[in-house]
């Protein structure tokens, strides 16, 4: 460690992003990216490309992409915010609605990456217990001290809340921020996403990605939808630290890959079939898996903890993910692979049990 390293930084706990392993082939199930390439356009859009207009930076109000995300989701522009993923996102609402010191109340198990923030930006960190079977009690989102994030659906559970319920914890929380993080939403049908709720919600927004449902992880590109004023304050932070923060190719990958609605819903289908044989077949195996609304499955053997479990799929050349947190030691996240992956996974999880 650098003896230069500030005491601020030495106090961190960085994420551990999962393994993107180069030693051997794995069938890679551990990050919940999307096991199909992404829109058709956008091979043509590279096969097509000199690279010649990478010389110039990119349009820092990234228009044309922020046009097309408002025109398919029906917002305006002003409504709309990108980023260099979602994580960037998120960092950024951190920097924008919260002093050090103040709390952030988020659901615990979560997406780990709440907890880092917390800590980087010195906030305090509210952590609020899911229910026994993971599920949240919207009774406990009410009237918070401090602006609110949740996952919906939820990671690494998969478990969604109903709008109603996203409703009445905006309802609840009148002067406090909501924000949604929606990365799984497109896998969890149409009745889940808070967007309809926008209009009459001046305290909700909505986080999302383009790494799941749209196969461009490589190409990090996430977005918030808000109020214009709450996006205005996303790019107060953007334009103190980083204008340029999405690329010239992913603006252009993100405009082909938000037109092409056909191609998601040819995904969404493929995926959300596979997910529901797949837990089936688990449960079959004497699995405990909880309902999933997202491209990952969360799965416990009675026999294995989740590292066990974790190990042995490791050894036959399976990544999946397991976890620390002492209330998810047991279980082990599998992300949705093409149907021969999630047959060759299961064939493995069958001799292993
Ligand atoms: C709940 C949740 N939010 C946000 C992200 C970050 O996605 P990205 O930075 O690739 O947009 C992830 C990634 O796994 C996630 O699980």
């Amino acid at each position: 460690m650098s003896h230069f390293l500030s005491r601020h930084a030495s106090g961190l706990e960085p994420y551990v992003p999962g393994e993107q392993p180069l030693d051997r082939q794995y069938i890679k199930l551990n990050t919940n990216e999307c096991p199909y390439p992404p829109a058709p356009g956008i091979a043509r859009l590279l096969a097509g490309h000199t690279g010649r207009e990478f010389a110039l930076y990119p349009d820092p109000e990234a228009k044309d992409l922020r046009g097309a995300i408002a025109r398919r989701y029906g917002l305006a522009i002003e409504e709309v915010f990108v980023g260099n993923g979602s994580d960037e996102v998120l960092a950024f609402l951190c920097m924008a609605f919260f002093d050090r010191g103040d709390p952030i109340n988020f659901p615990d198990p979560s997406y780990g990456f709440y907890g880092v923030y917390a800590n980087l930006f010195g906030l305090r960190a509210r952590l609020i217990p899911l229910a026994e079977d993971f599920s949240l009690r919207v009774e406990d989102y009410l009237q918070r001290d401090g602006h609110i994030l949740l996952a919906n659906p939820n990671a690494p559970t998969g478990l969604a809340l109903s709008r109603s319920k996203i409703e009445r914890i905006l309802k609840g929380n009148p002067h406090r921020l909501v924000v949604v993080d929606e990365a799984y939403v497109d896998f969890a049908g149409e009745d889940v996403t808070s967007l309809p709720l926008l209009r009459d919600y001046d305290n909700l927004m909505i986080v999302g990605t383009f790494s799941k449902s749209r196969s461009l992880a490589g190409l990090r590109l996430g977005y918030a939808f808000s109020r214009p004023e709450h996006i205005a304050a996303l790019e107060r932070i953007k334009y103190s630290f980083h204008p340029y923060n999405v690329n010239r190719l992913t603006q252009q990958a993100g405009v082909i890959a938000v037109e092409d609605d056909a191609y998601l819903s040819h995904v969404l289908e493929k995926i959300t079939a596979t997910r529901d044989r797949t837990a089936l077949r688990l449960q079959e195996l004497g699995c405990r898996v909880l309902p999933s609304s997202a491209n990952f499955l969360f799965v416990a053997h009675p026999s294995l903890t989740g590292r066990e479990l974790y190990q042995k799929l490791r050894e036959k050349g399976m990544l999946v993910r397991c976890f620390e947190h002492p209330r998810t030691l047991e279980f082990v996240r599998v992300s949705i692979g093409t149907d021969e992956e999630m047959k060759a996974f299961l064939h493995v999880v069958e001799e292993t049990l």
